[in-house]
């Protein structure tokens, strides 16, 4: 299936290549405005945040160690469960660092919220998200995310790490899916 083809499966386009990288362009300065000088460790939520932690460590105009952990939150479906399980823990101690959460979206919460507490029990400097889309409708949960790139209506969406049964992810867009993909 060529590029043109996954876009036939697109129902619409939420926000376009261009879109993302100059919003993630602009987040990257916020972000450096507030870490320079600071022991900063990205930490990457497997695998959708993969894109975003991409162009976003890219953009940002000095280096940073990057770090990944990887979580199970959904059984099955497209709804959060709030049972997070780690499959993949950090590699780094993060001990008096200051940590900044790179994800690709908060939907619920509930995972996000988790994964803070947990880094926060393991004495950090801070813990800060930074993530690319957030669901204001769907929120379930208060959850502080200091950087937010795009709000977005509660619809499933997919692209720019962001996946469907694990496809859709290598999508340079973010757009939700045509129904006969869900048939
Ligand atoms: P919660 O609901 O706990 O979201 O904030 C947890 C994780 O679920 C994934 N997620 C999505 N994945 N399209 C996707 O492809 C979506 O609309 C969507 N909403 C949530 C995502 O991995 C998030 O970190
Ligand atoms: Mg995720």
């Amino acid at each position: 299936m060529d590029a043109a083809h996954m876009g036939a499966d697109l129902e619409k386009v939420l926000i376009t290549e261009e879109e993302i990288h100059a919003r993630l362009e602009e987040l990257a300065r916020e972000v450096w405005a507030e870490y320079e000088g600071k022991d900063l460790l990205l930490v990457g939520v497997l695998k959708g945040a993969v894109m975003v932690m991409a162009d976003l460590s890219r953009a940002l105009p000095g280096t940073a160690p990057v770090d990944w952990m990887a979580v199970s939150s959904y059984g099955s479906g497209t709804k959060s469960s709030g049972v997070v399980r780690i499959l993949k823990d950090l590699d780094t101690d993060i001990t008096g660092k200051h940590v900044l959460i790179v994800e690709d979206i908060v939907d619920s919460g509930l995972t996000l919220s988790w994964i803070k507490s947990n880094l926060e029990s393991r004495s950090p400097a801070s813990v800060e998200i930074c993530t690319l889309l957030r669901k204001p409708e769907a929120a379930k949960v208060e959850i502080d995310v200091r950087w937010v790139g795009f709000d977005i209506p509660n619809e499933f969406v997919v692209g720019y790490g962001l996946d469907y049964a694990e496809r859709y992810r290598n999508l340079r867009v973010v757009g939700t899916l045509a129904p006969h993909v869900y048939a």
